[in-house]
């Protein structure tokens, strides 16, 4: 036994684990995802899936932190609630006032918001053009509180955001904290939906809409061709709202991109090293990758 060598370079990697937190989290994308890059960068960490209700959210921490465990992503319903827990917050999770990726820095538990990056990266990728832009956002929940924050970076650009939600008081929440990111925001019951897509350079959907193939929210008729559609819910991949952006002949952005990019910046947060985008992408597209 005194002979035993490494059989490869990740017998000298200290171990880490990660998860993801939230409930209901059985169909979260982000272990496939995590543990792909791992193995693609030779690092011995694991990342595991627990669900967690409202109820446990500060047991899970409190263990959390007596084991030590390196860092965590957070999903509905603890990105707010979370935030009580942890020592720091980044400027990011100050800004979207939510936090969904935290790094254990020598028992500190710091807070993150990757969602932000994850929604504008796939804008600057496609070098959208901000200026004098309407923006339609549809829905109100946790999700949309990073896309106003990330939007708010363009807030001197964009002309205004209409904000429209099943829940008029939700939609309203969001609509102050945008205008306290120096946002023109106004908004709308979610009834008037095509009167706003009509007019819109670039509309989100942040709602669930679609995850069990519901007849797109927007009719083709009332979306602008050329205009931008990016749909968040990223399974089906082709939604029926960017079926009629097709149609419409808008340009759309999948909603896997959000999830990609937001995981790849928490990636980059743990460990320091840039993400495997490629293979992360592979992990949750297969191998036949983005549909045409
Ligand atoms: P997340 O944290 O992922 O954003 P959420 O906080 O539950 O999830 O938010 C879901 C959003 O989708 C909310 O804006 C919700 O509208 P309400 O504020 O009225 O709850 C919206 N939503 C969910 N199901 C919907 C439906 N069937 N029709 C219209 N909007 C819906």
């Amino acid at each position: 036994m005194e002979n035993i060598k490494p059989i490869n370079n990740r017998t000298k990697d200290k171990f880490q684990t990660y998860y993801i937190i939230g409930d209901p989290v059985y169909h979260s994308l982000s272990p496939i995802m995590q543990n792909t890059a791992f193995r693609e960068l030779g690092l011995n960490y694991n990342y595991f899936a627990f669900r967690v209700s409202k109820e446990d959210l500060k047991t899970c921490i409190d263990s959390f932190r007596s084991l030590n465990v390196s860092g965590f992503n957070v999903t509905i319903p603890h990105k707010v609630d979370i935030i009580k827990y942890l020592d720091y917050l980044d400027e990011s999770a100050l800004k979207a006032e939510a936090v969904n990726t935290v790094k254990n820095v020598n028992g500190n538990m710091w807070g993150y918001n990757t969602d932000i990056y994850g929604f504008m990266f796939p804008l600057r990728k496609r070098n959208f053009n901000f200026n004098q832009k309407k923006v339609l956002v549809i829905g109100s929940g946790g999700a949309s509180r990073a896309i106003i924050a990330g939007l708010s970076e363009e807030k001197d650009n964009l002309s205004k955001i209409f904000i429209v939600n099943r829940t008029i008081n939700n939609a309203m929440d969001l609509a102050n904290f945008g205008l306290k990111n120096g946002l023109n925001c106004e908004f709308y019951h979610v009834d008037s939906v095509e009167n706003f897509s009509i007019i819109s350079d670039l509309i989100i959907n942040t709602t669930s809409l679609g995850m069990n193939n519901e007849k797109s929210i927007i009719d083709s008729k009332y979306i602008k061709k050329d205009s931008l559609i990016f749909d968040i819910v990223y399974k089906p991949v082709y939604t029926n709202l960017l079926l009629n952006a097709k149609l419409a002949k808008a340009q759309i952005i999948f909603g896997y991109e959000m999830l990609l990019y937001q995981g790849a910046q928490a990636f980059q947060i743990w460990t320091g090293l840039e993400a495997p985008i490629e293979s992360m992408k592979k992990s949750i597209l297969g191998i036949f990758g983005e549909p045409k």
